[in-house]
């Protein structure tokens, strides 16, 4: 999927595909700078991370193994409340492991401060964090978030793994939506 294919609906490109290739670029040698000597368990959150987490792990050298998260904020609508079930779990103990989350944004950072937590407490040796976008809200949470690839305004975005009602996961950049889209 590309802009062409968005037609009236997108509203602009926020990141596009050779600044998100470039910053992930960096990132992965920052975590590989950070792991020496070290193995990485990569977790995931789905569904919004897959993204980051093929093309950030294709760029890191460290040793690294993956799994996945599913979880889900309890809240009305868009607002996340803090307080968060988890759909899937790890398919792996995380006991004495160097958990990286790789996550595809960070808003209020409830989520990954609840998912830090989680993981701490099952014995991970140790536990950072590594987002493609934050928005600002995230100042407001105390969640040490050790790799950021990009601080975007408080707007709602999609693409490159984010949605819309499940729409426009597969756009390679990251863009806003046009009003009409949400209705409005
Ligand atoms: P927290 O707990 O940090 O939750 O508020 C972060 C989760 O909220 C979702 N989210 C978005 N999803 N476009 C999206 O498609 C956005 O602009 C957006 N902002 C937050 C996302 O699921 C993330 O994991
Ligand atoms: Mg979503």
């Amino acid at each position: 999927m590309d802009a062409t294919d968005m037609g009236q609906d997108l509203k602009s490109i926020l990141v596009d595909e050779a600044e998100l290739d470039q910053r992930l670029t960096e990132m992965a040698a920052e975590i590989d700078r950070d792991y020496v000597g070290r193995e990485i368990l990569l977790v995931g959150v789905l569904r919004g991370a897959i993204m980051v987490m093929a093309d950030l792990s294709r760029k890191i050298h460290t040793p690294l193994k993956m799994d996945w998260m599913a979880v889900s904020s309890y809240g009305s609508g868009t607002k996340s409340s803090g307080v968060v079930r988890i759909l899937k779990d790890l398919d792996n103990d995380v006991h004495g492991k160097h958990v990286l989350i790789v996550e595809d944004i960070i808003d209020s950072g409830l989520t990954l401060s609840w998912l830090r937590k989680n993981l701490e407490s099952r014995g991970a040796a140790s536990v950072q964090i590594a987002t493609m976008l934050r928005k600002p809200e995230a100042a407001k949470v105390e969640v040490d978030v050790a790799y950021v690839g990009f601080e975007i305004p408080n707007e709602f975005v999609v693409g490159y793994g984010l949605d819309y009602a499940e729409n426009y996961r597969h756009l390679p950049f990251v863009g806003t939506l046009a009003p009409h889209v949400y209705g409005g």
